[in-house]
């Protein structure tokens, strides 16, 4: 990484895991540290980036030189990220977003029932889809160039399928410039300081295999190649 490279480049970056909301004192949440992407709203600052970090749920230190938005869902992400997008060159978005909602939210907290017919009753919770911001983001820039956009593929891998065919499925589909593809699992990267991904091209052009590498170099090797996209 070149120091200042990236000076005068705008970069948006969400971090962190949205939660959704059941009632006032329970959410569906899931297991991201925000680590990741709190690294790449660090390393880019540090290479004279001005960075927008949108950080769900993330109890880290503000990187230096970063402006921050703190939100909670996956609504609320997909709102501030509309309102930043139009300002960024770069839109990075690590954060794992919930696909699906409490269909309802319940005003006062959901309580047991003291039925003596029924003492095992228990309530059902309904899902709905949340939106896909990354997928809506691409789907707006229609054939602009601006902003490159970068996504992030967290795969267990499925029996058959590794998890890099799965990512390259998953580009196709998302339709972003870049995927980076990291192996989660019960101990594999999530809340862990050190990450191993595959960043794929959505050009077709070779990526790269970046780890096991702390999160801040594999930031860096992220922001190289998204740097010579937006070239
Ligand atoms: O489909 P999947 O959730 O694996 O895709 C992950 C990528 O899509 C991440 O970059 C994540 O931030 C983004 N995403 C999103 N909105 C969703 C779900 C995922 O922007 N509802």
């Amino acid at each position: 990484a070149a120091p200042g490279d990236y000076t005068g480049w705008r970069v948006l970056i969400t971090a962190g895991g949205t939660r959704e909301p059941l009632d006032p004192v329970r959410f569906l949440g899931n297991r991201s540290s925000g680590k990741q992407g709190y690294a790449l709203a660090a390393r880019a600052a540090a290479r004279g980036a001005l960075v927008r970090l949108i950080s769900a749920n993330v109890s880290l230190p503000t990187p230096e030189g970063v402006e921050i938005e703190r939100v909670e869902s996956a609504l609320e992400m997909q709102q501030a990220v509309r309102e930043d997008v139009g300002w960024a060159d770069l839109v990075i978005m690590a954060a794992a977003v919930a696909d699906f909602r409490p269909a309802a939210y319940a005003e006062n907290k959901i309580k047991k029932t003291h039925d003596a017919a029924d003492p095992e009753a228990a309530p059902m919770i309904a899902l709905e889809r949340n939106p896909d911001i990354l997928a809506g983001l691409v789907a707006d820039r229609g054939e602009a160039t601006k902003p490159v956009i970068v996504g992030f593929a967290a795969e267990t891998g499925e029996p058959g399928r590794s998890v890099l065919e799965l990512g390259a499925e998953k580009l196709a589909r998302k339709g972003c410039d870049l995927l980076v593809v990291n192996e989660v699992g019960a101990e594999k990267t999530f809340g862990q300081d050190e990450n191993t991904v595959h960043i794929l091209r959505g050009d077709g052009q070779p990526g790269l295999d970046a780890g096991p590498a702390s999160k801040d170099e594999i930031a860096d090797a992220i922001l190289n190649l998204a740097i010579k996209v937006m070239a």
